[in-house]
């Protein structure tokens, strides 16, 4: 070759040199762009998001749907000085389940004390002491017994209605202590025999008639006379109807005798206060022992 031949060559090998490096420059940097993008976060985070935890290789959390991005108010302006809003848990997502409440029997009511208008008392739920004794009795108007002031002064109310409505009620017993009530009951045994004098009658100590606030009414006028045939007396369908009206309840509903343990006793009012006596009646006048969910009575325990 000559040498202005070989002087050829070199120059265009110059200019393909001169051609060719920008372009592998450019070439090499497009791929090392590719090639870190590939292994960003947000894009490793998009391809293994399914099996790593939120927040692994930075990846931001993702807003709940609809709700707004952190450092976002809902109005859409940056708040960047606020922490983001925290997520509220679901109620008792983390916690343990509380017990549930177990309510004693009574309904809020004080069905313990003897000297509460609310007692119960029945053949499981004795007086204590037994021989308990209110200390505010008074005349009953018109009749020779006595009662709990309260509960005479709303039978005086009672009476007097269901007087203007054609049913007079005349007041055979009330208010018994311990002793009489013991010689009550052995009168019903002596007369009737055990099994049915338990029926009709409470020991010493098991009785309404204690609490000065139990009362034995009969129709005044009547001839069904003392107590047996009460219930077919129009004076029984007042009291079912009116009596819950003066705070009284009829105690010994038909029906009842396996929670109450005594046979029915239409003539047996029990005076329980006005919210209490509508209570029961609002709810079809259960017993007492049913209304507050005790455990039926229907004998001592023995
Ligand atoms: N006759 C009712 C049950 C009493 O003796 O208390
Ligand atoms: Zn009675």
């Amino acid at each position: 070759m000559t040498t202005a031949a070989r002087s050829r060559t070199r120059r265009r090998r110059r200019r393909v040199a001169f051609v060719v490096a920008p372009l592998l420059v450019v070439v090499s940097g497009i791929g090392a762009f590719v090639a870190l993008d590939r292994f960003a976060p947000d894009a490793l985070a998009a391809r293994v998001g399914a099996v790593l935890p939120s927040g692994w290789l930075g990846a931001p959390s993702v807003p709940a749907a609809g709700g707004p991005a952190p450092g976002l108010t809902t109005e859409g302006s940056a708040t960047p000085d606020a922490p983001p809003a925290a997520t509220p848990d679901p109620p008792g997502a983390d916690e343990p389940e509380p017990p549930p409440t177990v309510e004693p029997p009574g309904r809020g009511y004080d069905i313990d004390s003897p000297g509460s208008v609310t007692v119960v008392v029945n053949k499981r739920r004795p007086l204590d002491p037994l021989e308990y004794a209110p200390d505010d009795l008074v005349p009953v108007a018109g009749a020779a017994v006595t009662m709990r002031a309260a509960a005479a002064e709303a039978l005086a109310d009672l009476r007097a209605d269901a007087q203007r409505d054609g049913s007079p009620i005349a007041v055979h017993s009330a208010t018994r202590t311990y002793l009489e009530q013991r010689t009550t009951f052995e009168g019903w045994v002596a007369q009737l025999g055990d099994e049915k004098a338990e029926r009709a009658s409470a020991r010493a100590g098991y009785s309404e008639h204690q609490t000065g606030l139990a009362v034995d009414v009969v129709a005044l006028g009547d001839p069904c006379g003392v107590m047996s045939c009460f219930g077919q007396t129009d004076a029984s369908a007042w009291l079912v109807a009116n009596a819950y009206r003066y705070g009284f309840v009829v105690r010994y509903g038909d029906g009842h005798e396996s929670w109450t343990g005594y046979k029915a006793e239409p003539w047996h009012l029990r005076y329980v206060g006005s919210g209490l006596a509508a209570a029961v009646h609002e709810e079809g006048e259960p017993s007492l022992e049913e209304f507050f969910g005790l455990e039926p009575a229907p004998d001592y325990g023995e």
